[in-house]
């Protein structure tokens, strides 16, 4: 089983006050026994300094949860992936789905978000996911081969081997109502299938789950071999849980290790 990955995405949630308790419970958490998995927090652009000055030196990365598809000018408001790098930041997310849906981010731009992260050095996170009129729809599989495709094209082979894939069900985010165990490994190995028809080499990818994973459902969804870790967004936010998933995937028998960060 491969070393999993647990990725907070803290949404737009924190202030420096409650950053600051969060960030080192966990980092203390991490300074401890038993760390065989990879943590990173994504965190609002704004706070990004915040983490870089609490987590440097210790075994947790930190991202942000956008970056933008140009990589510099007239863009108001905007920050660029190579701004991000120069906190040390390891991840970016892109396509998120509330980004798609609130922004109107189409899969080309989200192609192009994910190119421009990778320019800078960055691990893109690419989000792909259904809604539930699609999954009703029965076009689960081919949606998120588009979205996942989209990406692929936009970025060369070499750069794809370095990106993560966070399969997120529209349906299951902050709904309390996560995919079931069946439901994500049907969904993984689709995109797996994606990856492999593309370049053999893609075939050690990091697939994430996320939707609703919270400590009483995450050791049944981690302990799979095709769900490479998990992108946790409410849980994400309370210590206590956050550190309580952490353990789950902690006490997995991972043999390869893919450290970040
Ligand atoms: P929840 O864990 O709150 O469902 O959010 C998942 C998510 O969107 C992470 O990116």
């Amino acid at each position: 089983m491969q070393r999993k990955l647990i990725l907070g995405n803290w949404k737009m949630h924190g202030s420096t006050e409650s950053n600051a308790a969060l960030l080192a419970a966990i980092r203390e958490r991490m300074s401890r026994e038993n760390t065989n998995v990879d943590v990173g927090v994504c965190v609002p652009a704004i706070f990004v300094e915040q983490a870089r000055s609490a987590l440097q030196g210790s075994a947790v990365a930190w991202g942000v949860q956008d970056v933008s598809a140009h990589v510099q000018g007239a863009f108001t408001g905007e920050i660029s992936a190579a701004m991000v790098a120069g906190f040390q930041a390891t991840f970016a997310i892109v396509g998120h789905s509330e980004r798609r849906a609130n922004h109107g981010e189409t899969a080309l731009v989200v192609g192009e978000k994910a190119r421009q992260a990778l320019v800078a050095g960055l691990v893109p996170v690419v989000c792909v996911g259904e809604t539930l009129a699609e999954r009703e729809a029965g076009a689960t599989d081919a949606v998120v081969r588009a979205q996942l495709a989209a990406v692929l094209e936009a970025i060369s082979v070499d750069d794809a081997k370095k990106i993560v894939i966070a399969y997120e069900p529209v349906w299951a985010i902050g709904t309390g109502r996560s995919a079931s165990v069946d439901e994500a490994q049907a969904t993984h190995a689709g995109l797996r299938s994606v990856l492999r028809e593309y370049d053999a080499g893609l075939d050690k990818l990091r697939i994430l789950y996320g939707g609703s994973i919270k400590p009483d459902n995450a050791s049944a969804l981690l302990d799979c071999d095709g769900i490479d870790g998990g992108l946790i967004g409410g849980a994400s936010l309370k210590s206590a849980d956050f550190i309580s998933i952490i353990e789950a995937a902690a006490s997995l028998h991972a043999d390869d290790s893919l450290h970040v960060g």
